[in-house]
């Protein structure tokens, strides 16, 4: 008992998956071929390259997802019998940011599903101790974020705090809406985080069981940002 009181998740209430898979502004997005993937990043065999690799292929499917009620407006373009086609072109612009370090497997499939938007960074270290945020890098704009959409990406949502962060960061310049995206996500960060903004979604490709007294994600795939970079927590 001593031992629960006195980890970073003391005692601390945690909702059940189902409380949470019920909730309007959540989707699991579920695909056999992001299962497939998540098997790959589950496993603690997976090196670097290929967990980047996988958490690279599912992150793009997500964002896929993100953008499903994305706008289009209509457009022609001429076609191979030489007749004009109707078409849509994307009308929605998103901004993405990323939450480094482990977010930075987000940049590329954003990069280049999405070339011509801007992509920040904020960088929010976790302390592993007492689980509290501090943000140590900032590239956010101090006016206004010239966009329709904010998608906000990071591969865990854990107790939610550093997407919170985010999100107040955020809310100082842009007060639309906001999707968080994330491969591996727990009940208590998704409760957390769509009490914190009634404009904020989230997608994310599983909804995980619990956290573990430290605060890690259970099942989960360990500390994200040392399986993408090859490093050793600590
Ligand atoms: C990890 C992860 C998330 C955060 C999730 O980052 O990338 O940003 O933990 O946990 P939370 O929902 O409880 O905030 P971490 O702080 O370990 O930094 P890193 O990405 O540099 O490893
Ligand atoms: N951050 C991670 O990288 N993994 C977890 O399980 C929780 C927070």
């Amino acid at each position: 008992m001593a031992d629960t009181l006195h980890s970073p998740m003391g005692a601390r209430r945690q909702p059940s998956r189902s409380e949470l898979l019920v909730h309007p502004r959540l989707t699991l997005a579920e695909h056999p071929l992001a299962d497939a993937l998540l098997a790959i990043i589950r496993d603690s065999r997976s090196g670097p390259a290929l967990f980047g690799e996988s958490s690279s292929k599912l992150a793009t499917f997500l964002l896929w997802e993100a953008c499903r009620s994305f706008q289009t407006s209509p457009d022609a373009v001429p076609g191979f019998s030489g007749a004009p086609v109707e078409v849509r072109r994307l009308a929605t612009r998103s901004a993405g940011i990323v939450i480094l370090r482990a977010g930075e497997v987000f940049a590329n499939p954003f990069r280049a599903l999405f070339p011509d938007a801007p992509l920040y960074h904020l960088g929010i270290a976790r302390n592993e101790e007492t689980l509290d945020h501090r943000v140590y890098s900032d590239n956010v704009p101090n006016l206004s974020i010239p966009t329709d959409r904010v998608l906000i990406l990071d591969p865990m949502l854990a107790t939610g705090g550093s997407v919170v962060v985010t999100i107040e960061r955020v809310r100082k310049v842009f007060s639309g809406r906001i999707d968080v995206v994330a491969l591996v996500s727990a009940p208590l960060g998704v409760e957390v985080v769509l009490r914190a903004d009634e404009r904020t979604q989230i997608v994310t490709a599983a909804l995980d069981e619990r956290l573990d007294e430290n605060g890690y994600i259970l099942p989960g795939l360990g500390d994200a940002g040392d399986r993408f970079f090859g490093t050793v927590a600590g």
